[in-house]
């Protein structure tokens, strides 16, 4: 698949069937995705793969504390959205809400949809990753767990491999510490879960919306 294409259609899916993707295929994910440039070329980035039982026991794990009430927290600082960023936000719910068939009022649907996140989407793999508490949450270091990121997501679509980054499959941290050998010394940034794709399941026809360049950028050229 050439770069542009694979630019233009990497989406999230959020619907994926079963069948397992080889462990050859995620480690030659990796191994491509790794020239992902970094500051300084630090390669601030440890990544965990998890399929099968450990997975299966986390998305359990996470099932269990939302059921018990507790609160989804992130490793890292979160501030909640406004203004144009919020309605960005609502844009996409209500989109995925349109294309999944739930309506607004319907509280349950509504938070079966939730749990899927958390779920991992029901994805058969998911690439976690991590940064080592010596680093801090600069935009440096972030932005190269971005770059990583984006270049996995990019990669597997040459596997025929779709892909959805995510914050909620790690939002119970120590839920995924228990089934895995991630250490406190880090912090989990975000995961992707990766499959793959269900072709019929209703959100992954989500074409979510981007502004025009013209609304992004700022032309000084005189
Ligand atoms: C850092 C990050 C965190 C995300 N977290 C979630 C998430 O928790 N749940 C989810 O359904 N999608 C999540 N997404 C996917 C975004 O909603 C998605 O990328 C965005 O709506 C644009 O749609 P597209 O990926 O289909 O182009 C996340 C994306 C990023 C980059």
């Amino acid at each position: 698949m050439d770069i542009i294409n694979a630019i233009r259609s990497r989406k999230s899916i959020r619907g994926y069937q079963p069948d397992p993707v080889p462990k050859e295929t995620l480690r030659e994910i990796l191994d491509i995705a790794r020239h992902a440039p970094s500051t300084l070329n630090t390669q601030p980035w440890e990544i965990t793969v998890v399929t099968g039982e450990v997975l299966d026991n986390i998305r359990k794990g996470n099932i269990e504390m939302l059921n018990s009430g507790a609160t989804p927290e992130s490793e890292f600082p979160y501030k909640p959205y406004e203004g144009k960023y919020k309605q960005r936000q609502v844009e996409l719910a209500v989109q995925i809400f349109n294309l999944m068939g739930i309506a607004r009022e319907d509280r349950e649907k509504r938070a079966e949809w939730m749990e899927r996140g958390f779920r991992f989407f029901d994805a058969p793999a998911a690439f976690i990753l991590s940064m080592d508490k010596s680093l801090d949450e600069s935009a440096m270091n972030l932005l190269d767990i971005g770059a990583i990121t984006q270049t996995i997501c990019l990669t597997a679509l040459n596997y025929g491999l779709g892909t959805c980054i995510n914050g909620q499959g790690i939002s119970f941290p120590e839920v995924v510490r228990k089934f895995t050998d991630i250490p406190e010394s880090t912090r989990m940034v975000v995961c992707i879960a990766i499959g793959y794709p269900d072709r019929d399941f209703p959100a992954n026809k989500l074409e979510t919306r981007r502004e025009p360049v013209d609304n992004i950028t700022a032309w000084c050229l005189e």
